[in-house]
């Protein structure tokens, strides 16, 4: 049994769908259903005796320790987190309480449990902490990937809570033992990302002819990864990673932000043409987000050696997979957006671009 939060999320759904459809194990998923959680994410696993869904929060110890004593998981994977950066830059509490003080409660819950467990469950016990590459703040244009050794610089509140919890999680394997694990990632796109993220708003504001607004001058540079080969590599580090260590998962894949405006739009234009012109007139510069790291770059060399993982899909075509699943789920859209999309973005000269 592995107990998931934030198994509702973008990620921790593509996960649990993945995980249930290849294997028997079951999961307990823990989600507070904040505005980002949704258990339709999990609709096509939803009818299996295989999966428990808990609606709940990280920061509610009680409710963790009495998961852990009623389902004895074999293991935690903590995916729940506030992970919007231009939410955190409007409202960093949040981020402080379910980022840090979440984590915080989590592990002494893991601790609390791991203690009282049989030697050889102890063993085999592992805490997963899926994190990103944000902590180690921003690379200029000739810098090198961020490895394992990458010193800390966050430089969001977003990033800046991640760090924290990634150095409780440090503390906890350091101090009590914990037998803990953390990924740090890349940017993920695929089904079912929330449309307050850069691909899914090119993608539907596209379509709904709204301009597709690009911070600055659209050169900061990401790297992109599939969330299904992210989820892949969360597994593969469960399985076999080294306790106490951290891993980066990422596929080189950089891409300038105009790059990926670009690129979706051309896909667009091939599988729903425009009745006049194309996508990419579209393409509106507004304000740049306040405190913007310039670049982010994951050499993932680590994972790929020791734990054998790699990721399988091209950027081109996972694209054209998420385009295709956002054109069939407008439904979907429809209903995670109704909640409070009109909060979405930071300011309100960018709404304003976006004809909100
Ligand atoms: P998301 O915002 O789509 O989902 C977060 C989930 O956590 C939601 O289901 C939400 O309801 C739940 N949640 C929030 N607060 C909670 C609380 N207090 N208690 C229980 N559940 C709570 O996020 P995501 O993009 O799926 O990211 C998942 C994890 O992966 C995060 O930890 C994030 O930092 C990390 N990550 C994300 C990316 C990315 O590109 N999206 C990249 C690297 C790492
Ligand atoms: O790097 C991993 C991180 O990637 C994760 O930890 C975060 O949870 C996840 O949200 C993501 O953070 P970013 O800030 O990189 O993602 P976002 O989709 O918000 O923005 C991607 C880039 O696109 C960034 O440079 C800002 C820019 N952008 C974003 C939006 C929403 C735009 O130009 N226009 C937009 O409307």
């Amino acid at each position: 049994m592995l107990l998931i939060t934030g198994g509702a999320g973008f990620i921790g759904s593509n996960f649990v769908v993945d995980w249930l459809s290849a294997q028997e194990e079951p999961v307990v998923v823990v989600d507070a259903l904040t505005y980002a959680g949704c258990v339709q994410n999990l609709a096509s696993v939803s009818s299996k005796d295989a999966l428990v869904f808990i609606e709940g929060d990280v920061c509610d110890r009680p409710l963790i320790a009495s998961l852990c004593a009623q389902y004895q998981p074999r293991a935690i994977l903590h995916f729940a987190a506030e992970s919007h950066v231009d939410r955190s830059i409007h409202g960093p509490g949040e981020f402080v309480r379910t980022n840090v003080t979440g984590t915080f409660e989590l592990l002494e819950a893991a601790r609390a449990y791991w203690t009282k467990i049989n030697e050889s469950e102890r063993l085999s016990f592992r805490f997963l902490h899926v994190s990103t590459d944000e902590v180690y703040g921003a690379l200029g244009d000739g810098d090198a990937p961020f490895t394992e050794s990458s010193a800390y610089a966050p430089n969001s509140p977003y990033a800046a809570t991640k760090a924290a919890s990634d150095h409780l999680v440090r503390a906890y394997f350091h101090t009590y033992g914990l037998p803990t694990l953390t990924t740090n990632c890349s940017n993920n796109f695929g089904p079912y990302q929330f449309p307050e993220k850069l691909i899914p708003i090119l993608i539907l504001n596209a379509l709904e002819e709204r301009p597709l607004p690009v911070y600055g001058d659209g050169s900061n540079v990401r790297d992109w990864l599939f969330v299904t080969d992210h989820c892949r590599g969360v597994a593969t580090v469960l399985d076999h990673g080294v306790v106490g260590e951290t891993y980066n998962i990422g596929a080189r894949c950089e891409k300038s932000n105009l790059d990926i405006a670009r690129t979706v739009c051309s896909m667009l234009d091939e599988l729903v043409p425009r009745g006049s012109g194309c996508y990419a007139d579209l393409i509106t510069f507004v304000a740049d987000r306040p405190g913007h790291d310039r670049r982010y770059a994951i050499n993932p060399g680590k994972i790929e050696s020791n734990l054998k993982w790699r990721p399988l899909e091209s950027f081109e075509s996972a694209l054209r997979k998420t385009i295709v699943w956002y054109l069939k789920n407008i439904p979907w859209v429809n209903e995670v957006r109704d909640r409070d999309w009109n909060d979405l973005h930071y300011g309100a000269e960018l709404k304003a671009a976006a004809g909100q």
